[in-house]
This record gives C-alpha cells, structure tokens and sequence, in this order.
C-alpha cells in the first residue's frame, strides 16, 4: 500500500494542494495563483496574501482530493508548509492543516518550503525515470530566494519502495544572496522599465526578440567579498535604473507600455512592439549578466565539491536561458543538471507533499502547537 499524503503551501502568494503517493507520484496538484491581486501593486502585498488564502484553501484542498479520486479520509497525512514565508499566509495553510489533522486523526508533518523546492526537482527526475545522483549542489531561485545547498543523502537508514532516493536528505548551505533574490530583480527591473509584473516570465521572452543590435551598456561580473559563493543583485538593477535614468530616450516607450499595462495589454504580443531595439538589447544585456552570475557560481560550488549533479529549482529556474545555459555548461563538466517543469518550478504542494513523505517515514509529526516560522532555515 503506498503512502498517500495531502501538501498543503500557503507560504507566498500561491495557495496550493497536492497529492503524492510514497513522496514521488503525483496524483494531483492544484494551485490558485494571486498574481491578478498583487499585480496592481507590483508585487505581494502580505495582508491581501492571507485574505487570498483564507478564500481560496477549502476549495484548493478539495479540488486536490477530487483530482485524485480520494476523500479526506483515505490520505496518510498532512504536510504542511512551516516557513520560511509571510508569517500571515503561512498561518492559513498551518491552521488549516493542523484542524484537518486533527479531525481525521492523522498525522501532521511541517516542511520546510525550501526543502520543497529540492524535492520538486526529484519529483520531475521520478517522472522520466532518471534520479538525481548524490552528492547534488541545488540552487534555489526565485523571487524571495537565491541559495546554494550541497545536498547529501544521509544513507543510514534503509532504503525505500523508490530506489536511489536515500530516505532524508541533508542539506549544507554554501551561499546566499546578500541583497536581493534574482527573481526579485527580475521584478523590480520589469517594473522600471514598464513591463509589469511578474518580471520574470516577460523579461524571458523579450531577452532573446533582438539579435546583433549591441547592448547599449555592459554589465560586468558581480563581485561579492568574502564567500565566492554568495550572490548580490540590487546593484546589478541599479545600474539598469541608473542607466535608464541618464538616457531620457527611454521615457517615451516606458510610459506607452505602463498605460498599455493600465489597458489590460500586458501579454508579450501587445508589448514587444512597444519596445524599442535599444530596450530588448539593454533586456537582453540583464538576463546575461543574471544568467552569467547564477551558472558560475553554482558551476564552480559543485566543482569544488566534487558533486555528481547539479539541480536548479525555484521559479526563476523557469527561465529559458538560465536552462540552456546550464545544460551546456554542465556537460562540458559531464555533470548532470536537473530542473523541474515550470509548473513544479515555482510554488506548489506537490513538492510539500513530497518533502514530507521522509519526514512522515522518519516520524517527524507536529502536534497542535505547530507555528509558523517565517524565516525557518533548511541549513
Ligand atoms: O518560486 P516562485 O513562484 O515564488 C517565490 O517563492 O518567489 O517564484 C516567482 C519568481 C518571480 O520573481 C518571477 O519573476 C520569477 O520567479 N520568474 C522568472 C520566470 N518565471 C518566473 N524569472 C525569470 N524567468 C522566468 N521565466
Ligand atoms: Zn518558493
């Protein structure tokens, strides 16, 4: 009999369920984005994230059990999020989690979101029937992080019904950005450059509309003192706002797409005809640069630790060139890079589910006094 467990994510502006049966298959996944709520304030506001939450988890929750033909009952346990995250939203999924918990007498598992992330990327291998080997060096990025695990697995207890997978995996942080995450510029530089939000998904496309026409400014490197594998990224969108502040060219085109986004137009066929070359090369220069940094960085951490694989999660992995970027420098390395779909990329309960699977087999249950904690730490 597989082990059926219910995740629950509320940590960020996405609420979500899932199931998964024995931490790697998938019978369900539901999420209900808040990204037409934040959008008019260019990023998550944390008092509409939690009003969200509330609304939307009763109907996420059974809108998973339905998708994988079970009732409440039939399911093993409950993961829930624990942090880090908004405090406010966190506490929807908890609460809510700990009730059901409660009422059907089944055990209770926190998870680390962070963990999650890590778990997505096994979820996808699992899917195509690859496994990640270990020791993994995983970069999590997305718009509230950038950090850089050694992934190990613990091999102390027996293995499992899914072979390859050690029961718990260990986690060693390497670096962190000191500033912002590099979805976070994503964001504020989209939003500079009047091209709404989220930053990401646009900024992806508009990078590669122009070839040949030269950049109109060149980022250099990132350099951070101290740790080589740490990441910094506020002065990276800084030299972006700065330069568009100096060249008064830009004002005209940034103005006709903030009142194109006001119209409703913010799709990528209404706003690459109002970019101007100048702006998809000074696009395109951005993504280089965060691009450049994210890979070798995180190609030089597995370097030095010798590690088997590399796994990228996080929604900024859902970038085109971040991937192909990888995958081509990766096997110059005759490393293995892993990425989630872009589905399991950015937040979801399936890969909650799937982290608290080992949790679940390691006993690691919570009782009624389970708390969020919006700055848990994985390592
Ligand atoms: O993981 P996620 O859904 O939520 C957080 O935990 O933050 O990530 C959302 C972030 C946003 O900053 C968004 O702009 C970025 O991921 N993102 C992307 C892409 N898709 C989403 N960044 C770059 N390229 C993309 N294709
Ligand atoms: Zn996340």
């Amino acid at each position: 009999m597989s082990v059926r467990i219910l995740g629950i994510e509320s940590s960020c502006d996405e609420t979500a369920a899932a199931v998964v049966a024995d931490g790697r298959e998938i019978l369900s996944s539901v999420v209900a984005s808040q990204i037409d709520v934040h959008r008019k304030y260019g990023g998550v506001v944390p008092e509409l994230a939690s009003r969200e939450h509330l609304r939307q988890i009763v109907p996420v929750v059974r809108e998973a059990l339905e998708q994988a033909k079970m009732r409440l009952a039939d399911v093993d346990a409950i993961g829930v999020t624990q942090g880090p995250g908004l405090v406010g939203a966190l506490l929807v999924g908890i609460t809510y989690g700990k009730t059901l918990a409660e009422a059907l007498k089944k055990p209770l598992v926190p998870v680390n979101h962070l963990e999650g992330h890590v778990h997505a990327v096994f979820l996808e291998a699992h899917k195509s029937g690859r496994e990640p080997k270990l020791p993994a060096v995983c970069l999590i990025v997305s718009g509230g992080h950038t950090v850089l695990y050694e992934v190990r697995g613990t091999g102390t207890q027996p293995r499992l019904a899914v072979p390859q997978v050690p029961e718990m995996l260990q986690y060693r942080k390497i670096g962190q950005t000191r500033d912002d995450a590099a979805g976070e510029a994503y964001d504020k530089v989209a939003k500079l450059l009047g091209l709404g939000y989220p930053g990401g998904p646009i900024l992806d496309r508009l990078a590669v509309a122009t070839n040949g026409v030269p950049a109109p400014v060149k980022f250099g490197s990132i350099k951070t003192r101290g740790n080589p594998y740490d990441f910094s990224f506020s002065g990276l969108k800084t030299a972006v706002l700065y330069h568009v502040r100096e060249h008064p060219e830009y004002s005209g085109e940034i103005r006709s797409r903030e009142e194109a986004l006001e119209r409703g137009e913010r799709k990528y066929e209404h706003l690459l005809p109002l970019c101007s070359a100048q702006t998809l090369a000074l696009v395109r220069e951005f993504q280089n640069a965060v691009v450049r940094d994210l890979v070798d960085r995180t190609l030089a951490a597995a370097e030095e630790l010798s590690a088997e694989s590399i796994l990228v999660s996080g929604g900024v992995a859902a970038n085109s060139q971040l991937r192909a970027t990888f995958e081509e420098r990766a096997r110059s390395k005759s490393l293995d890079v892993f990425f989630p779909s872009r589905a399991l990329s950015t937040d979801n309960a399936a890969m909650i589910a799937a982290a608290a699977y080992f949790r679940f087999r390691a006993g690691q249950f919570a009782d009624t006094s389970l708390d969020a904690d919006p700055s848990l730490k994985l390592a």
